[in-house]
């Protein structure tokens, strides 16, 4: 009895998923842990899965429109997905799922509230916003959680739907939207601050309003640019994906469509590091080198290469021991906040000394007393970091704060002498699917327990 025609026209990647359930992957208790045992290079081929912090968006942009929206590619096997599930269910979504392919119908949505309860699991329900307001002309959303990298404002999103006539009022803890009478009305916004959340938000909700938005000092990320291409097969009107400047044409209404998620190139590009600091030989299937080109030169310099071949990376370290780098984060397409804690993992064990700027995030250093308990020589000062290379690190019992901090911790446990257990395991799951099973398919010592 479902409510949708059958997956059959779509195409998925993923029929070696271990499981066809997508919930039974994301059961961890917060009491979980991952044990790893160092020293093993990793050898195989690892499927890189469909960008999370894409999909997370792309499912929002469902609710524009009260036809269903096919995904294929889909990260399911995910926490943050399984959330923000949860979260269009309460809206009144209607939402079928199978291996790597996903339908969300939101011809049923009666709902323009989303709780507190599950909003503030994840930062990226804060993208229900936009389109609510654009539907249905308005929207009560709980101001959001997520990692506690920093305080994480969400002013851009606020003030940017104001300029397009939205009336917001804070109230005990909900953001309360109204649309204009007759819906959001097209305007011309600078964000004074790159952001990829206000971007994706408005982008969204500019697809319904009356009249041309322009979205001036937009982000450039690919995840955005997929996005638009997700809206535009639903009969959006946009130009200047990818740009600083995003131009969108309102529309009555937005028809349902088929979209192929693209992959995630963070987990893509986790997985490089995992092999260069291993060594090793790792094929990655279905990524792409341009989506990481600020990391590449670095990656090279560091003494990893990496080479694209047809949908798939191959990469392997090219020297005994790799080099001292420095790295700066910045809005796409520089270097990725969301590499941060991985690069500082890698150049733990690195010749030489590497610095790492963080300008994104004023939190994001939350791995370092971590990755010191395993031997590392790293001093903090301000956003920077200083890395001294070391000549091992020594497997110990750490604690993940944040998503891509846990995943640091565990790529320095692939490499540390004797066995490292990683607490709170909980954060990986929201972003890095089966990784246990990935990494151990290809040689690592590393089991859930
Ligand atoms: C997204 C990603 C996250 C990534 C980040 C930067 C998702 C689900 N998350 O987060 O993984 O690390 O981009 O690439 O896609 N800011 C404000 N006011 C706002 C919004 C943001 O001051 O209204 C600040 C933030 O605190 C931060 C900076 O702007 O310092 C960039 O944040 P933003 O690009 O919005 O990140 P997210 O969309 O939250």
């Amino acid at each position: 009895m479902s409510p949708f025609p059958d997956f059959k026209n779509l195409k998925s990647n993923r029929d070696s998923y271990p499981s066809s359930d997508p919930e039974t992957l994301v059961q961890s208790s917060k009491l979980d842990k991952i044990v790893v045992t160092g020293g093993k290079p990793l050898n195989g081929i690892i499927p890189i899965s469909g960008a999370k912090n894409a999909a997370l968006k792309h499912m929002c942009a469902a609710l524009l429109s009260d036809e269903p929206i096919y995904f294929e590619n889909a990260p399911n096997m995910l926490r943050d997905i399984q959330s923000q599930c949860d979260l269009l269910t309460y809206l009144g979504c209607q939402i079928r799922r199978e291996k790597d392919l996903m339908a969300i119908d939101a011809g049923p949505v009666k709902s323009q509230t989303a709780p507190y309860d599950i909003v503030r699991k994840m930062r990226g329900s804060i993208l229900v916003l936009g389109p609510l307001l654009a539907r249905f002309g308005q929207a009560k959303v709980s101001l959001p959680g997520g990692c506690a990298i920093g305080t994480r404002p969400v002013d851009l999103h606020l003030n940017a739907l104001e300029e397009m006539g939205a009336e917001i009022k804070l109230e005990n803890g909900y953001i309360n939207a109204k649309a204009p009478q007759g819906g959001l009305l097209g305007a011309k916004i600078l964000f004074p601050k790159v952001s990829v959340g206000a971007t994706e938000n408005l982008l969204m909700a500019a697809t319904l309003a009356n009249g041309t938005t322009v979205l001036a000092n937009a982000a450039k990320e690919p995840e955005i640019v997929d996005l638009g291409e997700c809206l535009i097969k639903m009969g959006s009107k946009i130009t200047g994906l990818g740009t600083e400047t995003i131009t969108i044409e309102g529309v009555k209404s937005l028809k349902g469509a088929t979209h192929s998620i693209l992959p995630d190139r963070i987990e893509a590009g986790t997985y490089i590091i995992a092999a260069g600091m291993t060594g090793g030989t790792l094929k990655l299937e279905n990524a792409r080198i341009e989506h990481l080109s600020a990391a590449m030169g670095l990656l090279s310099q560091a003494g990893i290469e990496v080479e694209q071949s047809g949908f798939d990376i191959i990469v392997h370290r090219e020297i005994d021991r790799i080099q001292g780098i420095d790295i700066m984060t910045e809005p796409y397409p520089g270097f990725p906040t969301d590499l941060q804690a991985q690069f500082m993992a890698m150049l733990c064990l690195c010749q030489g000394a590497g610095m790492v700027t963080e300008t994104i995030f004023e939190n994001r250093f939350m791995h370092v007393p971590e990755l010191c308990r395993m031997g590392a020589d790293i001093i903090v000062q301000g956003n920077s970091a200083i890395v001294r290379g070391v000549e091992s690190l020594k497997g110990a019992e750490v604690m993940a704060t944040d998503l891509r901090a846990s995943v640091a911790l565990v790529l320095a446990g692939l490499v540390a002498e004797g066995e490292t257990t990683i607490n709170r395991i909980y954060h990986l799951e929201r972003g890095y699917e089966d990784i246990v099973g990935k990494l151990s398919a290809c040689g690592a010592a590393i089991k859930k327990v």
